[in-house]
């Protein structure tokens, strides 16, 4: 299984930002363990982050024909961009939000996401693990979406 992770925006800034929230794990340290757990369950990735709602959109479009499913944690984007929705629901990829924090418990702009809704599936709030559950998730459900 090909599986595409992207990052939104200031998720280049992990271990650094907000680390009460967000924890102290550097986006190179979260990368490697995705990398790791992907191929210890012989699965392919490739992995993005961006701060640009733009190439966002591109990334997912160069590289749906690759992939058979999308993981995303479009960051700030989730609560208002349309685009980037609209992007994951025209790659037509099965695909799964992740974000590291427990969005439905902080502030209230951040209950609401527009991109869950062409989602599969919303894993929140289990920090670095979130990316690893989504992975199983994509894993466990590889048929049911072919
Ligand atoms: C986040 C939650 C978002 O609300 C926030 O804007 C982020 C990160 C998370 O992973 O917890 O940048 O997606």
């Amino acid at each position: 299984m090909n599986i595409l992770v992207i990052h939104g925006p200031n998720l280049n800034l992990l271990g650094r930002r907000e680390p009460e929230i967000y924890g102290r794990f550097t986006l190179n340290r979260l990368n490697a363990l995705i990398k790791e757990h992907a191929a210890a369950k012989k699965a392919k990735v490739r992995i993005f982050q961006s701060n640009c709602e733009g190439r966002i959109i591109d990334l997912i479009a160069a590289n749906m024909a690759w992939a058979d499913w999308l993981i995303i944690n479009p960051a700030a984007y989730t609560h208002y961009s349309f685009a980037i929705r609209d992007a994951i629901k025209g790659s037509g990829l099965p695909a799964v939000e992740v974000h590291l924090s427990d969005t439905a418990k902080r502030e209230p702009f951040r209950r609401i996401s527009v991109t869950k809704a062409v989602c599969v599936k919303q894993i929140r709030g289990l920090g670095h693990n979130s990316y690893l559950t989504a992975i199983d998730f994509a894993l466990k459900n590889e048929k049911k979406h072919k």
